[in-house]
């Protein structure tokens, strides 16, 4: 199938053959097609790859062939114990091996029967794990329909992973919306894969290598090296950094290898694994009751370093989660100075029983987020104290609360001033606001000084009193209220977001922004007509109302928009431009020639229109790129006037 063959060759070749708008107009099509003939929808189909209904639990999935876990080994000489061992057991001969990167992610089973993607299930104790089959459709490297000369019925292993950019992606998106960060990819991977909510994991790019055939029926190939090579012919992602080693030395060099180079790759290894290529020797090898004795695990020394635990602070955040934070003596470690780490939460810290004064070891999860991994108990003073929970706020000594999972603190001061900080610091932020030159320094002396209790008391400071400030001159002053002027026609989208409500981030944003177009109607939407939007679930219409119905939320907005702040989406970017499209409902389908549809979209929007997803008896124009579906037909059949791109261009009378 055509969307299909694109999906691969985008997601798991890398080189796709159409642009990403080619690729969402043709699925866009399939979905259109599918819905109007349900019947056509198959489970290999590109669409399922969105996530379906959420599920109540998992099923138990029992592995016929159980899935084994491999043992470790730490340096050379351990490796070199191995291969004697192989060496002892073939009788003398010369085995090859290949060595392949240990992905750090989870292990999982792949059913395809008659080529499609039947079953998938995580490995659980080794004999029975979870039936995560709706979970792993998502994964877009994944074929849900194999290629090629496929067995009847095979099952694959391999492993799920995440990138790093995009934990960062996920991370970035989780600070904005107020939750905690994600610890490391394989965590994120394991919490991803256990949702209940497919639509949830959907929105997280997960992806999966394959490698290795577990023996169920039909004839293996005679080594792991042409097992891959099979595996890739039937369009599964393998790992194209495995290497055929003829000796336990270039074993070892692949191994150091890659140990510096793990950096490089855009996901997390933590160790190579080795396995005696030929089938057959591997028979003669056989396994331990835990564990094969063909195959081996080198992890790579993980980076650690010592250093002092000077104080555990706690930090309050815009919403008032309390996160306790380390601050050690400087160490060196993976590239950078780490000085200070969160603790993530009390009942962590608690765990890890660290101690102010205790030497605690330090390695980076991801590589990049420094982590207290324990402290050294030889090193202990004899006078540390166990860390006290906070009772109260430690910044305006108010009530703290714990939330339903206990895990996490909250102070439930809303005038509390870290968090009146943080509303202010994320309501200036880029993805908000984006004042120029107000940053955390300037908004701490805000604060204190009581010029600035909330967002909208920064569009009445004046030069004269901000002149008063530290490191701030008359220029700088002036400089600061033109940029705060400046943020007043931010499009709607960019207040929303700066308001710090839960769960919404600049998407969620611009979706609501898009939809109502008014704060106004923003407000007065019910959580029934918030679910009614696209993209926009329970947990995200219930975040919405409660804020709403806060009294000091409403307030704010009020204030906000008596000080001038723009309230409605439609004077986005270019207040006075001409708007010839005001009242006008756009939808754009089939394959643009001249602009992406991001561009088309902003266009509309520019010129006073709106751009819809689907077509209704209110659209007042379609516009149809080539191949347009059942939306061009529906425009037909309900009289809506449809215009060809360029008719398009003409109507918006060339105003880019
Ligand atoms: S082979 C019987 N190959 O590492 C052999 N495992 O610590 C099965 N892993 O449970 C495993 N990359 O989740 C194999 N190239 C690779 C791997 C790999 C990552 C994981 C896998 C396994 C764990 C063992």
């Amino acid at each position: 199938m055509e969307v299909e063959r694109h999906s691969r060759l985008y997601y798991v070749e890398a080189a796709s053959e159409i642009s990403d708008i080619e690729f969402d107009a043709l699925m866009h099509e399939l979905e259109e097609i599918e819905a109007q003939y349900p019947e056509l929808v198959t489970p290999d189909s590109p669409t399922q790859r969105v996530g379906g209904t959420p599920l109540q639990g998992f099923e138990t999935v029992e592995h016929e062939v159980p899935m084994l876990s491999i043992d470790n080994t730490y340096n050379d000489g351990e490796l070199r114990a191995f291969d004697e061992r192989v060496r002892r057991g073939l009788g003398g001969e010369e085995p090859v091996y290949v060595v392949e990167l240990k992905i750090d992610g989870v292990a999982i089973t792949l059913r395809y029967g008659s080529g499609v993607l039947v079953r998938a299930a995580t490995r659980g104790d080794g004999t029975r794990g979870d039936n995560v089959t709706e979970n792993v459709r998502t994964i877009r490297s994944l074929p849900l329909r194999l290629e090629g000369d496929c067995p009847p019925l095979i099952e694959v292993r391999g492993e799920v992973y995440m990138r790093r950019e995009e934990l960062h992606r996920i991370n970035r998106t989780r600070e904005e919306e107020g939750e905690p960060p994600l610890a490391n990819p394989r965590n994120a991977t394991a919490g991803t894969l256990k949702s209940l909510d497919p639509k949830q994991v959907a929105r997280r790019r997960l992806d999966v290598l394959v490698y290795d055939v577990a023996p169920l029926v039909g004839s293996m190939p005679m080594s792991h090296w042409e097992t891959l090579d099979a595996l890739r012919r039937y369009g599964l992602p393998i790992s194209l950094h495995s290497a055929r080693c003829s000796n336990i030395d270039d074993v070892i060099a692949a191994c150091a290898r890659w140990d510096t180079k793990r950096s490089e790759l855009p996901y997390e290894i933590d160790g190579m694994v080795v396995k005696v290529d030929s089938a057959e020797q591997r028979r003669r090898l056989g396994a331990t009751a835990k564990s094969p004795r063909w195959v081996i695990a080198y992890k790579f020394p993980a980076q650690v370093v010592r250093t002092k635990l000077r104080a555990i602070t706690v930090q309050v955040g815009k919403s008032g989660i309390l996160t306790p934070v380390a601050e050690m003596e400087p160490a060196p470690l993976a590239g950078t100075v780490v000085k200070r780490a969160s603790l993530y939460n009390f009942e962590d810290l608690a765990r890890k029983d660290l101690r102010v004064g205790d030497t605690v070891e330090l390695q980076k999860a991801g590589e990049i987020i420094p982590q207290v991994i324990r402290y050294v108990p030889e090193e202990r003073p004899q006078d540390a104290r166990p860390f006290q929970i906070p009772e109260a706020c430690p910044v305006c000594h108010g009530k703290v609360h714990k939330d339903i999972d206990g895990a996490f603190l909250r102070c439930l001061n809303i005038a509390c001033p870290a968090q009146i900080k943080g509303r202010i610091e994320f309501f200036a932020s880029r993805a908000a606001m984006d004042i120029e030159g107000l940053g955390p320094a300037l908004i701490d002396q805000l604060v204190e000084k009581a010029l600035v209790r909330d967002p909208a008391d920064l569009y009445v400071l004046d030069t004269t009193a901000l002149a008063q400030l530290e490191r701030m001159g008359e220029k700088s002053a002036a400089n600061l209220v033109a940029a705060i002027e400046a943020s007043k026609v931010r499009p709607l989208s960019r207040v929303i977001a700066g308001l710090g409500i839960r769960h919404i981030g600049e998407r969620i944003a611009e979706v609501l922004a898009g939809h109502f177009e008014t704060m106004e109607h923003v407000m007065a939407a019910s959580v029934e007509e918030l679910q009614f939007v696209e993209e926009i679930g329970p947990v995200v219409a219930a975040s919405i109302r409660d804020f709403v119905d806060t009294f000091e939320n409403r307030a704010l907005v009020e204030k906000l928009r008596e000080r001038g702040v723009n309230m409605r989406e439609e004077r986005s970017g270019a207040a006075d431009g001409p708007r010839p499209f005001a009242g006008k409902t756009f939808v754009v389908t089939g394959t643009l020639h001249n602009v992406s549809r991001d561009e088309i979209h902003e266009r509309i929007k520019r010129l006073g229109g709106r751009p819809a997803s689907s077509v209704s008896a209110k659209t007042d124009y379609v516009v149809a790129g080539e191949n347009a579906g059942s939306k061009l037909d529906k425009a037909r059949k309900l009289n809506v006037a449809v215009l060809t791109e360029d008719e398009f261009d003409a109507l918006a009378g060339g105003s880019a």
